[in-house]
Protein backbone atom coordinates (compact mmCIF):
# COMPACT_ATOMS: atom_id res chain seq x y z
CA UNK A 1 0.00 0.00 0.00
CA UNK A 2 1.13 3.34 -1.08
CA UNK A 3 1.01 5.34 2.46
CA UNK A 4 2.06 9.04 0.91
CA UNK A 5 -0.12 10.68 -1.82
CA UNK A 6 3.22 12.22 -4.11
CA UNK A 7 2.53 15.53 -4.93
CA UNK A 8 4.57 17.52 -7.31
CA UNK A 9 5.21 21.32 -5.66
CA UNK A 10 7.43 24.12 -7.64
CA UNK A 11 10.88 24.70 -5.62
CA UNK A 12 10.12 28.21 -6.28
CA UNK A 13 8.26 28.96 -3.46
CA UNK A 14 8.32 33.23 -4.22
CA UNK A 15 4.48 33.25 -4.82
CA UNK A 16 3.65 31.23 -1.90
CA UNK A 17 4.98 29.73 1.59
CA UNK A 18 6.05 26.51 1.92
CA UNK A 19 3.02 26.41 4.50
CA UNK A 20 0.43 27.70 2.10
CA UNK A 21 1.36 24.57 -0.23
CA UNK A 22 0.89 22.24 2.36
CA UNK A 23 -2.78 23.10 3.15
CA UNK A 24 -3.54 23.23 -0.60
CA UNK A 25 -2.24 20.59 -1.58
CA UNK A 26 -3.07 18.06 1.23
CA UNK A 27 -6.20 17.29 -0.07
CA UNK A 28 -7.26 13.67 -0.22
CA UNK A 29 -4.13 12.84 1.50
CA UNK A 30 -3.47 10.41 4.48
CA UNK A 31 -0.95 13.03 6.03
CA UNK A 32 2.69 13.44 6.40
CA UNK A 33 4.11 9.82 5.87
CA UNK A 34 6.97 8.81 3.90
CA UNK A 35 7.23 5.34 4.02
CA UNK A 36 6.13 4.05 0.19
CA UNK A 37 5.63 0.55 0.54
CA UNK A 38 7.33 -2.09 -2.36
CA UNK A 39 3.58 -4.06 -2.69
CA UNK A 40 0.09 -3.19 -3.75
CA UNK A 41 -1.70 -1.07 -5.89
CA UNK A 42 -1.91 2.56 -6.74
CA UNK A 43 -5.67 2.71 -7.65
CA UNK A 44 -7.26 2.02 -4.14
CA UNK A 45 -5.03 4.88 -2.38
CA UNK A 46 -6.53 8.61 -1.65
CA UNK A 47 -3.77 10.29 -4.31
CA UNK A 48 -3.84 13.37 -5.06
CA UNK A 49 -1.47 14.76 -7.87
CA UNK A 50 -1.11 16.44 -11.03
CA UNK A 51 1.23 16.98 -13.42
CA UNK A 52 2.34 20.49 -14.50
CA UNK A 53 1.46 21.52 -18.14
CA UNK A 54 0.74 17.87 -18.57
CA UNK A 55 -1.26 18.20 -21.93
CA UNK A 56 1.41 20.28 -23.42
CA UNK A 57 4.26 18.22 -22.88
CA UNK A 58 2.13 15.11 -24.41
CA UNK A 59 1.48 17.52 -27.84
CA UNK A 60 5.14 18.62 -27.82
CA UNK A 61 6.53 15.08 -27.68
CA UNK A 62 4.29 13.12 -29.41
CA UNK A 63 4.35 9.93 -27.91
CA UNK A 64 2.88 6.90 -29.60
CA UNK A 65 3.93 3.13 -29.93
CA UNK A 66 7.07 2.05 -31.25
CA UNK A 67 8.87 5.35 -29.88
CA UNK A 68 11.22 5.30 -26.90
CA UNK A 69 10.87 8.20 -24.23
CA UNK A 70 12.79 9.13 -21.12
CA UNK A 71 11.76 10.97 -18.58
CA UNK A 72 14.31 12.38 -16.40
CA UNK A 73 12.15 13.25 -13.39
CA UNK A 74 10.29 10.41 -12.74
CA UNK A 75 8.88 11.63 -9.47
CA UNK A 76 5.31 10.42 -8.92
CA UNK A 77 5.10 9.34 -12.54
CA UNK A 78 2.45 11.38 -13.55
CA UNK A 79 4.08 12.65 -16.59
CA UNK A 80 5.45 9.22 -17.70
CA UNK A 81 2.04 7.70 -17.18
CA UNK A 82 0.62 10.23 -19.88
CA UNK A 83 3.28 9.43 -22.14
CA UNK A 84 2.80 5.87 -21.61
CA UNK A 85 -1.10 6.02 -22.38
CA UNK A 86 -0.56 7.03 -25.39
CA UNK A 87 1.56 4.38 -26.25
CA UNK A 88 5.34 4.76 -26.15
CA UNK A 89 8.01 3.42 -23.97
CA UNK A 90 9.66 5.57 -21.13
CA UNK A 91 12.80 4.75 -19.20
CA UNK A 92 11.94 6.70 -15.86
CA UNK A 93 15.10 8.45 -14.47
CA UNK A 94 15.12 9.11 -10.61
CA UNK A 95 17.94 9.31 -8.23
CA UNK A 96 15.43 9.27 -5.51
CA UNK A 97 13.90 5.52 -4.14
CA UNK A 98 10.98 6.44 -2.73
CA UNK A 99 10.22 8.27 -6.39
CA UNK A 100 10.84 4.68 -8.32
CA UNK A 101 9.22 2.53 -5.67
CA UNK A 102 6.27 4.72 -6.17
CA UNK A 103 6.25 4.95 -9.30
CA UNK A 104 6.92 1.46 -10.30
CA UNK A 105 3.85 0.35 -8.27
CA UNK A 106 1.88 3.10 -10.36
CA UNK A 107 2.88 1.89 -13.78
CA UNK A 108 3.26 -1.95 -13.07
CA UNK A 109 0.56 -2.22 -15.54
CA UNK A 110 1.78 -1.11 -18.54
CA UNK A 111 5.03 -4.32 -17.85
CA UNK A 112 8.08 -3.95 -20.05
CA UNK A 113 7.22 -0.63 -21.62
CA UNK A 114 8.24 1.23 -18.83
CA UNK A 115 11.17 0.78 -16.49
CA UNK A 116 12.02 2.99 -13.03
CA UNK A 117 15.82 4.20 -13.70
CA UNK A 118 18.10 4.67 -10.66
CA UNK A 119 20.46 7.81 -11.26
CA UNK A 120 20.81 11.51 -12.08
CA UNK A 121 19.78 12.92 -14.96
CA UNK A 122 22.90 14.93 -15.46
CA UNK A 123 24.16 11.25 -16.12
CA UNK A 124 21.81 10.21 -18.50
CA UNK A 125 24.20 9.35 -21.22
CA UNK A 126 26.13 6.86 -19.33
CA UNK A 127 22.99 5.34 -18.12
CA UNK A 128 21.55 5.26 -21.98
CA UNK A 129 24.33 3.43 -22.53
CA UNK A 130 24.65 1.15 -19.91
CA UNK A 131 20.95 0.03 -20.64
CA UNK A 132 21.16 0.29 -24.50
CA UNK A 133 18.29 2.76 -25.40
CA UNK A 134 20.48 5.19 -27.25
CA UNK A 135 18.44 6.63 -30.45
CA UNK A 136 15.83 8.30 -27.77
CA UNK A 137 12.80 9.86 -29.31
CA UNK A 138 11.45 12.32 -26.66
CA UNK A 139 13.12 13.39 -23.41
CA UNK A 140 11.19 15.40 -20.39
CA UNK A 141 12.34 17.59 -17.43
CA UNK A 142 10.10 18.19 -14.94
CA UNK A 143 12.90 20.33 -12.61
CA UNK A 144 11.02 20.74 -9.29
CA UNK A 145 10.83 18.77 -6.24
CA UNK A 146 8.24 16.52 -5.43
CA UNK A 147 6.00 17.15 -2.70
CA UNK A 148 6.74 13.41 -1.53
CA UNK A 149 10.25 14.79 -0.76
CA UNK A 150 8.58 17.79 0.77
CA UNK A 151 6.22 16.65 3.24
CA UNK A 152 8.24 14.17 4.66
CA UNK A 153 9.92 15.80 7.35
CA UNK A 154 12.57 13.62 7.49
CA UNK A 155 13.75 14.50 4.41
CA UNK A 156 14.43 17.52 5.79
CA UNK A 157 13.25 19.58 2.79
CA UNK A 158 10.86 22.03 4.37
CA UNK A 159 10.37 24.17 7.18
CA UNK A 160 7.06 23.09 7.80
CA UNK A 161 8.16 20.29 9.51
CA UNK A 162 10.82 19.95 12.39
CA UNK A 163 12.96 17.24 10.73
CA UNK A 164 16.96 16.32 10.39
CA UNK A 165 18.43 18.94 8.12
CA UNK A 166 19.41 16.76 5.28
CA UNK A 167 17.50 17.78 1.58
CA UNK A 168 19.32 15.45 -0.20
CA UNK A 169 17.22 14.14 -3.32
CA UNK A 170 19.12 10.33 -3.54
CA UNK A 171 20.92 9.28 -0.34
CA UNK A 172 24.59 10.51 -1.22
CA UNK A 173 26.69 13.31 -0.36
CA UNK A 174 26.97 16.35 2.22
CA UNK A 175 23.65 17.19 3.74
CA UNK A 176 22.36 20.77 4.62
CA UNK A 177 23.20 20.09 8.06
CA UNK A 178 27.18 19.60 6.70
CA UNK A 179 26.76 22.62 4.24
CA UNK A 180 25.50 25.25 7.53
CA UNK A 181 27.57 23.71 10.13
CA UNK A 182 30.95 23.67 8.19
CA UNK A 183 30.94 26.00 5.20
CA UNK A 184 33.00 29.65 5.32
CA UNK A 185 30.38 32.40 6.12
CA UNK A 186 31.67 33.91 2.57
CA UNK A 187 30.53 30.99 1.11
CA UNK A 188 27.36 30.81 2.72
CA UNK A 189 26.30 33.81 1.77
CA UNK A 190 27.10 32.92 -1.68
CA UNK A 191 24.78 30.57 -2.07
CA UNK A 192 22.08 32.64 -0.52
CA UNK A 193 23.25 35.15 -2.76
CA UNK A 194 23.29 32.91 -5.86
CA UNK A 195 20.87 30.43 -5.41
CA UNK A 196 18.21 31.98 -3.14
CA UNK A 197 18.44 35.54 -4.91
CA UNK A 198 18.63 36.24 -0.76
CA UNK A 199 18.58 39.97 0.07
CA UNK A 200 19.93 39.30 3.39
CA UNK A 201 22.48 36.95 2.50
CA UNK A 202 25.06 38.93 4.34
CA UNK A 203 23.27 38.82 7.62
CA UNK A 204 21.83 35.46 8.04
CA UNK A 205 25.72 33.93 7.03
CA UNK A 206 26.72 36.19 9.77
CA UNK A 207 24.21 34.97 12.30
CA UNK A 208 24.74 31.60 11.32
CA UNK A 209 28.12 31.40 11.71
CA UNK A 210 27.19 33.33 15.23
CA UNK A 211 24.90 30.54 16.21
CA UNK A 212 27.01 27.43 15.18
CA UNK A 213 30.21 28.04 17.45
CA UNK A 214 27.63 27.91 20.71
CA UNK A 215 24.80 24.88 19.41
CA UNK A 216 25.54 22.61 15.57
CA UNK A 217 22.80 22.94 13.17
CA UNK A 218 20.77 19.51 13.39
CA UNK A 219 17.12 20.50 12.25
CA UNK A 220 15.12 22.26 9.60
CA UNK A 221 13.71 23.87 12.65
CA UNK A 222 16.53 25.38 14.32
CA UNK A 223 17.45 27.13 11.03
CA UNK A 224 14.18 28.25 10.04
CA UNK A 225 13.28 29.44 13.52
CA UNK A 226 16.21 31.23 14.02
CA UNK A 227 15.86 32.62 10.25
CA UNK A 228 12.51 34.08 11.56
CA UNK A 229 13.65 35.55 14.52
CA UNK A 230 16.63 37.12 12.69
CA UNK A 231 14.46 38.69 10.35
CA UNK A 232 10.94 38.99 11.54
CA UNK A 233 7.99 37.95 9.67
CA UNK A 234 6.33 40.15 6.73
CA UNK A 235 3.70 38.97 4.45
CA UNK A 236 2.84 35.61 3.59
CA UNK A 237 6.26 33.85 2.69
CA UNK A 238 8.35 32.20 5.55
CA UNK A 239 11.42 34.46 5.64
CA UNK A 240 13.72 30.99 5.76
CA UNK A 241 12.14 30.21 2.10
CA UNK A 242 15.28 31.48 -0.03
CA UNK A 243 17.61 30.24 2.01
CA UNK A 244 16.52 26.67 2.16
CA UNK A 245 15.58 26.90 -1.69
CA UNK A 246 19.54 27.43 -1.72
CA UNK A 247 20.54 25.09 0.48
CA UNK A 248 18.63 22.36 -1.32
CA UNK A 249 19.58 23.40 -4.71
CA UNK A 250 23.18 23.54 -3.61
CA UNK A 251 22.83 20.04 -1.57
CA UNK A 252 21.54 18.07 -4.90
CA UNK A 253 23.94 20.46 -7.55
CA UNK A 254 20.39 21.15 -9.50
CA UNK A 255 22.16 23.50 -11.74
CA UNK A 256 25.35 21.69 -12.57
CA UNK A 257 23.01 18.59 -13.18
CA UNK A 258 21.14 20.63 -15.71
CA UNK A 259 24.22 22.05 -17.36
CA UNK A 260 26.01 18.62 -17.30
CA UNK A 261 22.52 17.12 -19.01
CA UNK A 262 21.79 20.25 -21.80
CA UNK A 263 25.94 18.89 -22.52
CA UNK A 264 24.73 15.24 -23.30
CA UNK A 265 21.44 15.53 -24.45
CA UNK A 266 22.18 16.28 -28.10
CA UNK A 267 24.12 12.91 -28.30
CA UNK A 268 20.60 11.54 -27.14
CA UNK A 269 18.42 11.91 -29.22
CA UNK A 270 17.17 10.82 -32.73
CA UNK A 271 17.06 13.23 -35.67
CA UNK A 272 13.36 14.42 -34.89
CA UNK A 273 13.53 13.83 -31.18
CA UNK A 274 12.25 16.24 -29.26
CA UNK A 275 13.28 17.49 -25.44
CA UNK A 276 10.93 19.26 -23.05
CA UNK A 277 11.91 21.21 -19.83
CA UNK A 278 9.57 22.17 -17.01
CA UNK A 279 11.43 25.02 -15.48
CA UNK A 280 10.55 26.96 -12.27
CA UNK A 281 12.55 29.41 -11.44
CA UNK A 282 14.67 32.34 -13.22
CA UNK A 283 17.96 30.26 -12.69
CA UNK A 284 17.16 27.70 -14.36
CA UNK A 285 15.17 28.80 -16.97
CA UNK A 286 17.63 31.10 -18.05
CA UNK A 287 20.32 28.43 -18.47
CA UNK A 288 18.00 26.25 -20.66
CA UNK A 289 16.65 29.40 -22.23
CA UNK A 290 20.04 30.23 -23.55
CA UNK A 291 21.34 26.89 -24.54
CA UNK A 292 17.76 26.18 -26.41
CA UNK A 293 18.76 29.66 -28.46
CA UNK A 294 22.32 29.50 -28.88
CA UNK A 295 22.25 25.70 -29.78
CA UNK A 296 19.36 26.49 -32.71
CA UNK A 297 20.89 29.55 -34.24
CA UNK A 298 21.80 28.17 -37.69
CA UNK A 299 24.56 30.43 -38.35
CA UNK A 300 26.66 32.72 -36.05
CA UNK A 301 27.99 36.32 -36.74
CA UNK A 302 30.95 38.19 -35.01
CA UNK A 303 31.30 42.25 -36.45
CA UNK A 304 34.94 41.34 -37.59
CA UNK A 305 33.64 38.56 -39.56
CA UNK A 306 32.97 39.23 -43.36
CA UNK A 307 29.90 37.39 -43.47
CA UNK A 308 27.90 34.94 -40.98
CA UNK A 309 29.37 31.40 -40.39
CA UNK A 310 27.21 28.14 -40.05
CA UNK A 311 27.18 27.29 -36.19
CA UNK A 312 29.09 24.02 -35.50
CA UNK A 313 26.60 23.92 -32.69
CA UNK A 314 23.54 24.43 -34.48
CA UNK A 315 21.88 20.91 -32.55
CA UNK A 316 17.66 22.25 -32.91
CA UNK A 317 15.22 23.81 -33.97
CA UNK A 318 13.19 26.10 -31.62
CA UNK A 319 9.55 25.05 -30.96
CA UNK A 320 8.73 26.94 -28.56
CA UNK A 321 10.27 30.75 -29.10
CA UNK A 322 8.99 32.15 -26.08
CA UNK A 323 8.24 29.25 -23.06
CA UNK A 324 4.66 28.00 -22.83
CA UNK A 325 3.24 29.21 -19.45
CA UNK A 326 -0.12 27.41 -17.85
CA UNK A 327 -3.22 28.79 -18.77
CA UNK A 328 -5.09 30.73 -16.43
CA UNK A 329 -7.23 27.31 -15.91
CA UNK A 330 -4.46 25.41 -15.20
CA UNK A 331 -3.30 28.09 -12.86
CA UNK A 332 -6.32 28.48 -10.87
CA UNK A 333 -6.89 25.11 -10.60
CA UNK A 334 -3.50 24.37 -9.24
CA UNK A 335 -1.31 27.53 -8.38
CA UNK A 336 2.00 25.92 -7.98
CA UNK A 337 2.09 25.76 -11.70
CA UNK A 338 2.09 29.59 -11.96
CA UNK A 339 5.81 29.71 -12.40
CA UNK A 340 6.50 27.13 -14.65
CA UNK A 341 7.71 27.54 -18.21
CA UNK A 342 7.75 24.67 -20.87
CA UNK A 343 10.70 25.11 -23.24
CA UNK A 344 10.97 22.89 -26.25
CA UNK A 345 12.88 21.97 -28.82
CA UNK A 346 13.28 18.97 -31.69
CA UNK A 347 16.79 17.15 -32.83
CA UNK A 348 18.01 18.29 -36.50
C1 LIG B 1 8.77 17.65 -9.87
S1 LIG B 1 9.12 16.01 -9.54
C2 LIG B 1 8.60 15.25 -11.04
C3 LIG B 1 7.13 14.96 -11.09
C4 LIG B 1 6.71 14.18 -12.30
N1 LIG B 1 6.93 14.88 -13.54
C5 LIG B 1 5.25 13.79 -12.22
O1 LIG B 1 4.47 14.17 -13.07
O2 LIG B 1 4.92 13.07 -11.28
C6 LIG B 1 10.88 15.98 -9.70
C7 LIG B 1 11.51 14.64 -9.45
O3 LIG B 1 12.79 14.67 -10.06
C8 LIG B 1 13.75 14.09 -9.25
N2 LIG B 1 15.04 14.72 -9.57
C9 LIG B 1 15.39 15.99 -9.36
N3 LIG B 1 16.63 16.21 -9.83
C10 LIG B 1 17.05 15.03 -10.36
C11 LIG B 1 18.24 14.64 -11.01
N4 LIG B 1 19.23 15.48 -11.22
N5 LIG B 1 18.33 13.36 -11.45
C12 LIG B 1 17.30 12.49 -11.25
N6 LIG B 1 16.17 12.81 -10.61
C13 LIG B 1 16.03 14.08 -10.19
C14 LIG B 1 13.29 14.35 -7.84
O4 LIG B 1 13.79 13.35 -6.99
C15 LIG B 1 11.77 14.30 -8.00
O5 LIG B 1 11.28 13.03 -7.71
Amino acid sequence: MLSAPFIQTSPDFGWLDDFSIGSLFRRGSTGIACAVDSGGDSSDQPFYHESILLDEVVEFLQPEAGKLLADGTLGGGGHTEALLKAGASVKGIDRDADARAYANQRLARFGDRFEAVEGCFGEMAALAQAGGWEGLDGILLDLGVSSHQLDCGERGFSFRFDGPLDMRMGGDGPTAADLVNDWSEEDLRQIFWDLGEEKSARRIAAWIVLQREKLKFETTGQLAGGIEKLLGRRGRTHPATKVFQALRMEVNDELGELRRFLKVAPDLLKPGGRLAIITFHSLEDRIVKQTFRDSSKVEIDRPEWPAPRPNPDCFYRLLTRKGVAPGTREVARNPRSRSSRLRVVERI
